[in-house]
């Protein structure tokens, strides 16, 4: 079966790493979906997001990364995937998922989805804190990959210097 692993991703962090390798575990093939759509305050262009993800996953062969723009439902219908993985921290995430899997279901009935609870450890990660954390000068090394890290301590660098 064919899970997709959807989401911002700006930037990848090591509890995406740990939903995304869990469910190539579960799943034959795992698409990672980059979300196409740039939010104001996101930091990194969509390329340059799928390409840290690629680089983070190289090492797992049944996971691909993709740019996912337009509905979530038509990229998944149109790549065959079965089943859409999203990790679950605590109960805003919840909430925010449900409604989500809800509307995707309605959209279209074949899209399930499955809440894959967080490994404990990575619970209180977000991009958002990563963000914040690096833009205010502090150590974002225990949330992300190193690659990660110094890429997002040069853009906050760069954006200092603009
Ligand atoms: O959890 P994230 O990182 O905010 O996830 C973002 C993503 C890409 C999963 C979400 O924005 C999404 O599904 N975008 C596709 C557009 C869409 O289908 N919107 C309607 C969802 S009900």
């Amino acid at each position: 079966m064919k899970a997709l692993c959807p989401g911002s991703f700006d930037p990848v962090t090591l509890g995406h790493l740990d939903i995304i390798e869990r469910t190539a575990r579960m799943f034959d093939t795992v698409v990672v979906g980059v979300g196409a759509n740039t939010s104001k305050n996101a930091i990194f262009t969509p390329q340059e997001r799928l390409e840290m993800v690629q680089e983070s996953v190289a090492e797992w062969p049944n996971v691909q990364v993709q740019l996912l723009s337009g509905l979530l439902v038509d990229f998944a219908a149109a790549e065959g995937v079965d089943v859409v993985v999203k990790g679950l921290r605590f109960a805003a995430d919840f909430d925010y998922e449900l409604q989500m899997s809800q509307m995707n279901h309605q959209l279209n009935p074949d899209v399930e989805t499955i809440l894959l609870p967080t490994a404990a450890k990575w619970g209180f990660i977000s991009s958002t804190l990563v963000r914040e954390i690096a833009i205010l000068d502090g150590d974002i090394s225990s949330f992300v990959t190193p690659m990660v890290a110094r890429r997002t301590r040069e853009r906050v660098a760069e954006r200092r210097a603009d």
